[in-house]
């Protein structure tokens, strides 16, 4: 059994950590912490969740004491609790974006801060589980994945691996506003984006850097064409996605080669045009490969509070603490 803390625990991440976390049989949920909600009881704060209800909130970081902390807060943030927590033994995941870009200059690029805590960041390993198991294995500090870039990188990487792909990739992606995290936004409120579909984050929409450096450490990697869009659902990632083959394309081909590469890892599904719904709850994400005349087109599915974070968060932990990877993450997707 280990302890664990959840930082940002009235986030839409931290919720859906401790409700996965309250499915787990090797995990107990010791601290939650909270700038905004401390002093109350985690049951008045989400009366939905069925253990760890007397748990109190509590707003003091350097307090908590538990064998891994899951960090589910704004980029920024976990970069100033980190160093602390890690110099007193506990192992972090972070749900947000400040461990995953390795270069600090890149870092502060993209995300418009300096990047205060560089020599941990040269040591975090990406938590993709998919590609990078062995490495999260001896890790101390893991960067948990972004949501889009999850969806993304497991349906490319095996093909940028095996050098089938030429030219940019064309990956036209749409979340469900709880993407946009629980304080409401002049675009992502519910009168906003209850009745449209909204691309944004363009030009470069900060998930790039991300995604084309992992691809990049795969082969042979192409530019991406990223767009993403805002849709009225609550949760759940589709990316369809438009690569140019190297060569000949034959759908049952590459099929084959994103089956062969997940052979191993029990939340990747190959198959048919995947339904949100499939991966709602869920730690799984759904591929499919399919060609529209001759050309190919990719579909990643995933539920971005799900496989796209804190499910993946609880994945990660697994292969830290050496558990089977399913451990705690066994149950079925909504269906509709
Ligand atoms: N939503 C997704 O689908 C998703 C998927 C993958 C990754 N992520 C990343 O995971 C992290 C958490 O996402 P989220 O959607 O759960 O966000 P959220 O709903 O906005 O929650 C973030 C929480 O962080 C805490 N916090 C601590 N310091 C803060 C500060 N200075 N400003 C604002 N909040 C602060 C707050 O909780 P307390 O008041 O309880 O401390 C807040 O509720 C973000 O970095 C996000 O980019 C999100």
């Amino acid at each position: 059994m280990a302890t664990a803390a959840v930082l940002g625990a009235s986030g839409y991440l931290g919720g859906e950590l401790l409700r996965l976390l309250s499915y787990h049989p090797e995990i107990d949920v010791v601290a939650a912490v909270s700038q905004s909600q401390s002093g109350k009881r985690l049951g008045d704060l989400s009366p939905h969740l069925s253990r760890f209800e007397d748990l109190v909130l509590t707003a003091d970081a350097g307090a908590v004491s538990a064998d891994v902390a899951f960090l589910a807060q704004p980029a920024g943030e976990a970069m100033r609790v980190a160093p602390g927590l890690l110099e007193r033994g506990i192992r972090v995941i972070d749900l947000g974006a400040d461990y995953r870009i390795r270069d600090a200059a890149e870092y502060e690029r993209v995300y418009g801060r300096a990047h205060t805590d560089p020599e941990n960041l040269a040591k975090a390993v990406y938590g993709l589980p998919e590609l990078f198991r062995s490495e999260i294995a001896g890790a101390r500090l893991v960067a948990n994945p972004g949501c889009y870039p999850t969806a993304t990188l497991l349906a490319l990487a095996p093909l940028v691996k095996r050098s089938v792909l030429t030219g940019p990739v064309v990956v036209d992606a749409k979340s469900g506003t709880s993407g946009a995290g629980a304080a409401p936004t002049s675009t992502s409120h519910h009168p906003e984006a209850a009745g449209t579909v909204w691309p944004y984050g363009l030009p470069v929409h900060r998930h790039v850097p991300e995604m084309e450096g992992i691809l990049q450490r795969m082969g042979p990697a192409p530019p991406l064409v990223f767009v993403p869009h805002l849709v009225p659902l609550v949760r759940g990632i589709l990316c369809s996605i438009y690569p140019t083959a190297r060569g000949e394309f034959d759908a049952a081909t590459w099929a084959g080669y994103l089956s062969e590469e997940y052979a191993g890892s029990p939340f990747v599904r190959v198959g048919d045009v995947p339904r949100l719904p499939w991966a709602s709850g869920t730690n799984r994400c759904y591929l499919s490969v399919g060609a529209v005349g001759t050309a190919p087109v990719l579909f990643s599915v995933l539920d971005n509070l799900g496989k796209g974070g804190a499910a993946q968060a609880i994945q990660n932990a697994n292969i830290l603490f050496g558990w089977d990877e399913r451990t705690g993450l066994g149950h079925s997707g909504f269906g509709i």
